[in-house]
């Protein structure tokens, strides 16, 4: 037993150091400089880094800049969502395709916009060698091919090199401008009703439709959040509080998925008066992300729509601040870091490496961005995964046990 606690710690240290950065992938190479830029800034960087396994076809900036300099940057976004495979291929695995075709769905899928097949690639080993690329959707051409691997982490992440954008139809059709786009509308729509309804009737629904060109993210609790139990009866509450919990459900900043996966700050909402007030935390397990308001918490349950800047959830829960819900009997946590960002045990393991368990992370903004943002969901995803020997699946697991496990062996070995 005593030797493999050693073996625990590296095992665990290994974890946490060995996940994937398509940043720094991509950086080697000078040609995807562009393609590279544009996974930072519409946030599928993040994405990427969060996923265990996934493919990235990537175009060199010649094949990208004709499409990506037309276009602004929320198509560019879906563009590149549809280049990015939830599966794992590599020159060999392209090569012996069951009947030398195949679907694969992209992260494009995930974001609300595609139907049908449009989300999908087709991926086809074409005679002499050539592996064509084209939209899954029915009449659409392959024309676009493999040109090279990039990089290959098996069976994490594979990046490969293509020759042209793969074009869905529809793709490039920009998105009607964020402030046209009827909010309550789509979020009736996706099962909101009480929701859409209290913001039109206290007209918050004008501070989102302003504010949605600028930068805004909705967390729509859906009709059922609305008749859980402990749903405080907002008919006993004030207007001003009312419209603060409505107010605490959107942040004015555009923050898609891979955003929210990589935020390591608490997140400020429209009801933030102040620094550490109605703010909310983001912990993540594998592809899933919790809000956290210190009083409660809520899955995010869907994506209603994610169109640069403009983005909107629906999320399992109503989110209970606690400035109005204070359910602790100690006193109500004053400024400051209001909420500990409470991920579960399994999805820390930024604090693996400390044998003791560490406090919170500091909210504040001093969290540096290179921080292995990717690690708590592969984490998650590592445990489920059964790629893994016995004792590395153990040891990922069940952190909280390795972590004491830790302990143990620091102590004993202070005592050898
Ligand atoms: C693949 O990802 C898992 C989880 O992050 C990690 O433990 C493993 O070491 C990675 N594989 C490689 C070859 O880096
Ligand atoms: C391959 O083709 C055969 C005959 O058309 C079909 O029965 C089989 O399901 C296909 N296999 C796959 C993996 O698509
Ligand atoms: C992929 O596209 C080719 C050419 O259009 C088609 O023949 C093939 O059936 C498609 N593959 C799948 C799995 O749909
Ligand atoms: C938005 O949709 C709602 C509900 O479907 C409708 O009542 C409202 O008139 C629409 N607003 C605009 C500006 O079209
Ligand atoms: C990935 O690498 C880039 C460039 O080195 C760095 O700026 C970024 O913070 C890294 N991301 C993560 C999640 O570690």
């Amino acid at each position: 037993m005593a030797h493999i606690l050693p073996f625990l710690l590296l095992t665990l240290l290994a974890a946490t150091a060995s996940a994937h950065n398509i940043t720094d992938i991509l950086a080697a190479n000078p040609d995807y400089s562009d393609f590279n830029g544009f996974l930072s800034q519409t946030g599928l960087a993040g994405e990427i880094n969060t996923r265990q396994t996934i493919t990235v076809l990537v175009l060199n900036n010649a094949a990208l800049s004709a499409v990506a300099a037309k276009h602004p940057l929320s198509v560019v976004k879906n563009l590149l969502s549809l280049h990015i495979l939830l599966d794992y291929f590599d020159n060999t695995k392209l090569h012996q395709i069951p009947n030398g075709t195949t679907l694969s769905t992209t992260l494009y899928q995930t974001t609300g916009n595609a139907n049908g097949n449009v989300g999908s690639v087709n991926i086809t080993d074409l005679k002499g060698g050539k592996v064509g690329f084209g939209s899954a959707a029915p009449g659409s051409k392959l024309d676009s091919s493999y040109t090279k691997s990039v990089k290959q982490i098996p069976y994490n992440i594979s990046v490969m090199e293509i020759s042209a954008p793969i074009i869905s139809p529809g793709i490039l059709a920009a998105p009607p401008p964020s402030a046209d786009v009827n909010i309550t509308a789509l979020i009736e729509k996706a099962g909101c009703k009480t929701f859409a309804s209290l913001i039109s009737s206290n007209g918050l629904i004008k501070t989102f439709q302003s504010t949605a060109d600028k930068g805004l993210t909705i967390f729509a609790p859906n009709d059922e959040a609305f008749k859980a139990k402990g749903v405080p009866d907002l008919s006993k509450l004030t207007n001003a509080e009312v419209v603060s919990l409505l107010q605490y459900h959107a942040a004015a900043k555009y923050l898609p998925v891979g955003s929210l996966k990589t935020t390591k700050d608490s997140i400020n909402t429209l009801a933030s008066n102040g620094a550490g007030k109605f703010d909310l935390t983001v912990s993540v397990a594998g592809d899933s992300l919790t809000l956290h308001t210190g009083v409660d918490s809520s899955r995010i349950a869907e994506t209603i729509l994610d169109s640069t800047p403009l983005s909107i959830y629906s999320v399992d829960s109503v989110l209970l601040p606690p400035e109005l819900f204070a359910k602790s009997p100690s006193p109500a946590p004053a400024p400051g870091p209001v909420t500990a960002p409470s991920p579960s045990p399994v999805s820390t393991p930024s604090e693996a490496p400390s044998p003791l368990p560490a406090s919170p992370p500091a909210p504040a903004g001093e969290t540096p961005a290179g921080a292995p943002a990717d690690a708590p969901s592969s984490e998650a995803e590592r445990s489920t995964s059964g790629k893994s020997d016995g004792v590395h699946v153990k040891a990922s697991a069940t952190l909280t046990v390795a972590v004491i496990a830790l302990s143990a062996f620091v102590i004993s070995a202070t005592f050898m």
